[in-house]
């Protein structure tokens, strides 16, 4: 359904219905007033009979004339007995005799039709001769009344029939007025939305707070996909570039050995050299793209352990000072330090760092371990080249290098920190970077230190 029907159906349902109970209401209100005063004075007039009734002592005569005295311009009266039977009627048109109701021995006041008249009727039970207990009924015509009741009725009902018409069609044009702006947006957007650009929409003249805010989202939305797209493309671009250079080496030194390499025996060992650490090279970009690719679809399930960092520290330390024959030191106190994350991923994350601070720097690694309010501080630092402040915010983008041809030559390929920078996000992290120039880098990780009981 449309939001346009549907508004208008609610609003017009809702006004008819309380238009509805308001005129019932009204109706039911005045039409009760009415009667209440018309039996008011029926009953007033019952009670001048029963005193006038009292002062003659109820000679049989009197009695007639008492109430022949206080007939209505238009009703009847009678003296009913117990057995239902009249002992006097008097009216003043014959269509009125068989205007009377049972005896009951209280008193009894109603609005009722007879015979297409409509008449309001008092009966009281009345003492009467030889103290006999009769009803005294009183009934009067009110055609009038009656009348006055169904004109009202009408009024109301073609009051509401017309209310309803006119709210319908100022709904019509409000609601039109109301959607016409997003209609408006809609067709924009699908319009770009055609041309499969990424492309803004502008905000509206006549604009709410709703629609600009829609808009402003669209065009967010619309530049992430688009900035999405670049980040692809460029990714893409990166990729094929980085492994241009490894294939390009390994197809030249393949195509020359198969040339010469029977012949020059010394040719064959630099060759074979230079392929295996130009595939190596690319076996580890293959590696970390897919690491990457893993990442972005979010397969990787986290397996979370709770562990000791410092001892995970040391033994990584440990493990790449034999490797590389390079000097690293772990600082801090020997007492175990807890973390509940995903142990591998932290041990690549660490292995990034130490491992930029060996490619980039020569001299001692210092790893320093400290934990405040429970809050582990891990600081990585060289006494390296240092990163410029320029390329301090670009470091950890995908493929980005400060110096590509040094890099190159200690085989880093730009991804290390991306990832790096993923793991950490996963595994709430906090990364921080100070660097100095010709003087060295530190890296500080803080992590929420889990607390055993
Ligand atoms: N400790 C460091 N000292 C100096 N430069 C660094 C250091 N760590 C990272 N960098 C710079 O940041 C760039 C990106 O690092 P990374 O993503 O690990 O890629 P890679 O090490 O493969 O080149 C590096 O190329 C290097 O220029
Ligand atoms: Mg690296």
């Amino acid at each position: 359904m449309k939001l346009r029907t549907k508004i208008q159906m609610y609003t017009t349902m809702m006004i008819v219905i309380t238009l509805i109970i308001v005129n019932v209401f009204v109706y039911m209100t005045f039409k009760k007033n009415a009667i209440d005063s018309e039996v008011h004075q029926i009953e007033n007039r019952a009670v001048n009979i029963i005193k006038e009734l009292e002062k003659s002592q109820h000679h049989r005569g009197d009695n007639e004339r008492i109430i022949v005295n206080h007939l209505l311009s238009d009703g009847s009266i009678a003296i009913v007995d117990r057995d239902n039977k009249r002992k006097i009627q008097i009216m003043t048109n014959k269509n009125y005799e068989s205007l009377v109701s049972d005896y009951s021995n209280k008193q009894v006041d109603r609005y009722v039709e007879h015979k297409g008249h409509y008449f309001v009727m008092v009966s009281v039970p009345v003492l009467w001769e030889n103290d006999e207990t009769v009803n005294l009924q009183i009934y009067e015509n009110v055609d009038m009344k009656h009348e006055s009741f169904e004109t009202l009725k009408w009024i109301l009902i073609g009051s509401t029939v017309m209310l309803t018409l006119i709210i319908f069609i100022l709904n019509m044009i409000i609601t039109h007025n109301i959607l016409k702006p997003i209609h408006l947006l809609i067709d924009k957007m699908s319009n770009i939305n055609k041309t499969k650009g990424y492309r803004k929409v502008e905000k509206l003249e006549r604009s709410t707070k709703e629609l600009d805010d829609l808009t402003d989202t669209f065009n967010l939305m619309m530049q992430r996909l688009s900035e999405q797209e670049e980040k692809e493309q460029s990714f893409i671009a990166n990729a094929s570039h980085e492994l241009k250079t490894p294939i390009t080496v390994i197809h030249s030194y393949s195509k020359m050995l198969k040339r010469f390499g029977k012949q020059k025996p010394e040719l064959l060992d630099e060759g074979l050299d230079v392929i295996h650490e130009e595939s190596k090279r690319m076996k580890s970009l293959a590696d970390q793209m897919l690491q990457i690719t893993s990442f972005q679809q979010k397969k990787q399930q986290s397996e979370i352990e709770i562990f000791d960092v410092t001892q995970v520290l040391r033994q990584l330390s440990k493990k790449l000072t034999l490797a590389y024959e390079r000097k690293i030191v772990v600082n801090g106190k020997e007492t175990s330090k807890y973390i509940k994350t995903n142990k591998e991923q932290l041990i690549q994350l660490f292995t990034i760092f130490i491992d930029n601070a060996m490619k980039y720097s020569d001299e001692v690694i210092v790893i320093q371990i400290h934990s405040v309010n429970r809050a582990i501080k891990i600081q990585i630092s060289d006494k390296g080249e240092g990163i410029p402040e320029e390329s301090l915010n670009k470091i950890f983008d995908r493929f980005y290098r400060v110096d590509k041809a040094r890099t190159r030559q200690n085989g880093g390929s730009g991804l290390g920190l991306y990832i790096a920078k993923e793991i950490a996000q996963k595994n709430q992290v906090d990364i921080s970077m100070a660097s100095t120039v010709g003087e060295g880098t530190t890296i500080t990780l803080n992590i929420k230190e889990h607390v055993i009981e």
